[in-house]
């Protein structure tokens, strides 16, 4: 069976429109099957360290010339990329915050974006020197966002940066399977979201039946 990472970034708890989508996925995958294997990494209400000065000697030099405090240091991204090289899902559910992601979102992309680890740099072939190491995965990303447009050919498609750069970052550590799903213009009020959350509830619910029966 496969296993399922859930990840949430919202700083939102009950209220979170991204977290619901991540609880019905869990909901849809519990009925399906009896004993789901599912992880869970918590951003939204909990302090992600940025990098910093040992971390990125640690991160840049091989295992065995790194030094007890470098070891340290990648302590954490290590348990993260471990969660993600263990899951053959990863749900990913993210707001849009000032058009981008949740800084503790962007901190853990810090963390867990590693050369040698989740992708191996090739300074030799210029133009795309990346090639990722997390193979056979698929992503589920489950967005929300105050505004709306942001789709491509939309009004406000040159304001987003959310799922576009989250799908480059999850591009070059070798995940290329990436399903999305998006509630736009929460803040437009529930008389006029209300519609298009259920819609995007159902829709979520159908990607996780398509998935399930092409294993
Ligand atoms: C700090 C902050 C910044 C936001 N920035 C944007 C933004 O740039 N564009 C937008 O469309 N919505 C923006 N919003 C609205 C959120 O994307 C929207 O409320 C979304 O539903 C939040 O996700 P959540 O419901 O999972 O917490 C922002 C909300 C917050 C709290």
């Amino acid at each position: 069976m496969k296993k399922v990472l859930v990840i949430n970034a919202s700083a939102r708890g009950l209220r979170s429109q991204s977290r619901k989508l991540t609880e019905i996925f869990v909901e849809h995958w519990k009925s399906i099957y009896t004993h789901p294997q599912i992880t869970y990494r918590e951003l939204g209400s909990t302090e992600v360290p940025h990098v910093n000065e040992d971390w990125i000697a640690a991160a840049f030099k091989p295992e065995e010339s790194r030094s007890e405090t470098e070891k340290q240091s990648l302590k954490l991204s290590d348990t993260y990329i471990a969660e993600l090289q263990d899951a053959d899902i990863i749900v990913l559910a993210s707001p849009m915050y000032n058009w981008s992601i949740p800084s503790a979102l962007k901190a853990y992309i810090d963390q867990i974006v590693r050369v040698n680890k989740t992708f191996l740099f090739d300074a030799s072939k210029m133009e795309y020197p990346y090639s990722g190491l997390l193979k056979n995965k698929v992503l589920y990303l489950l967005l929300s966002r105050g505004d709306q447009g942001y789709e491509k050919g939309g009004y406000n498609e040159h304001m987003n940066f959310q799922d576009p750069y989250l799908k480059t970052v999850f591009n070059v550590m070798g995940i290329n399977q990436i399903r999305t799903i998006s509630i736009n213009g929460i803040s437009y009020g529930p008389k006029k979201t209300q519609k298009p959350i259920e819609l995007s509830h159902q829709e979520l619910i159908e990607m996780i039946d398509l998935e399930v029966a092409q294993q």
